[in-house]
């Protein structure tokens, strides 16, 4: 069975730098390794010195790499929902049908239900091939990952609730029907079409239903602590620990178990020059912060290298800060 980690966190923090690095350490174990970024801003190719794109690129022995073409994902996504729209809603068509499915592609929340849509791909994909052991996600910063997580448990309330009104929808049809003695039937310039009165027969229910069992394979995943793990990246400063500790209890509220907290960037100087004394002394209130915060759960330091970590042979020595995640 697959494993699930999100690396999660305020801009800049080091999340492509930590999930990288932690990957590596995956794959030193033997995991068969995927990591993905789902940041539209990529820099995951930066990261590792390696030009990535949609197609896995092999970065070392059990561990690949694939950076999400975003507006790709976003047009097969519009192009998916208006072909969906196109198909159930055939009579319609007089009814300038392309206009309104021009005017999807500026609905807000289109970006996220296209990740949304394009993490279920993956998972999906991975669970009829098992070729990996574990993905991680190289994600955008929190705001929008937060929103992309929260997904599943909103699609699937208004899911449920469509497909009740849906059969209702059909159940009224159906009682018409058998008042009128057959199909209730609709004219739209001069052709006539009869419309669905059962489940079975009714794509708007069907299409409804696959939706559901897709997200749902989603959130059974995201919501089993054996399958997901989210891992929050802070740097040791007031704002990012802040964030992270929303992201932290709203994740909370919808059964997400975070799996520990990474504060990366950490300084540490034996003695101190006087020129850092402000700084550390923040550094120190941001980790008091800390250890109050996230009582709950593992707590793991990256100091902050001397060197920028770029390249698979920096980031292996990075790797071993990370470990301590697996335990
Ligand atoms: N422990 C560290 N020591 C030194 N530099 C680091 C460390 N971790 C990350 N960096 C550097 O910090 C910068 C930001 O890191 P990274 O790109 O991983 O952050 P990010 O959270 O993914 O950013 P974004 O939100 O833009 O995706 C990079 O220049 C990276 O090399
Ligand atoms: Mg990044």
């Amino acid at each position: 069975m697959v494993s699930i980690y999100f690396f999660v966190g305020k801009g800049g923090v080091g999340k492509t730098t930590c999930a990288t690095a932690f990957s590596l350490t995956l794959a030193l174990r033997n995991y068969r390794t995927l990591i993905v970024s789902l940041d539209p801003a990529h820099n995951l190719g930066d990261v590792l010195g390696l030009k990535l794109e949609e197609k896995e690129v092999k970065v070392v022995d059990n561990l690949y790499a694939v950076e999400i073409d975003f507006d790709k994902m976003v047009h097969e996504h519009l192009k998916q929902l208006a072909d969906k729209i196109k198909e159930m809603y055939r009579y319609l068509k007089v009814l300038n049908l392309d206009k309104y499915i021009d005017l999807l592609k500026h609905s807000p929340g289109i970006e996220e239900y296209a990740t949304l849509e394009k993490i279920i791909d993956i998972v999906e994909e991975e669970i009829g091939k098992g070729k990996y052991d574990v993905i991680v996600f190289d994600t955008p910063p929190t705001g929008l990952m937060i929103r992309i997580l929260a997904l599943p448990t909103i699609t699937l309330i208004w899911v449920d609730k469509l497909l009740e009104l849906r059969k209702a929808i059909l159940e009224r049809r159906l009682i018409l029907e058998r008042i009128h003695g057959e199909k209730t039937r609709i004219k739209i310039s001069d052709k006539e079409y009869s419309l669905p009165s059962s489940i079975s027969e009714d794509p708007v229910y069907r299409e409804l239903l696959s939706m559901r069992k897709r997200v749902n394979m989603l959130y059974s995943k995201l919501v089993d602590k054996n399958t997901t793990s989210i891992v929050l990246v802070v740097n040791p400063e007031t704002l990012p620990v802040l964030e992270a500790y929303r992201a932290y209890t709203f994740l909370a509220k919808i059964n997400i178990p975070v799996k520990a907290l990474v504060i990366n960037k950490v300084l540490e100087f034996k003695q101190p020059a006087r020129e850092f004394k402000v700084k550390i002394e923040e550094q120190e209130k941001a980790l008091r912060m800390v250890r109050e915060m996230f009582k709950d759960i593992p707590v793991v330091k990256v100091p902050l290298l001397p060197e920028e970590p770029i390249g698979i042979e920096k980031l292996s020595k990075m790797a071993r800060y990370l470990q301590p995640i697996l335990s």
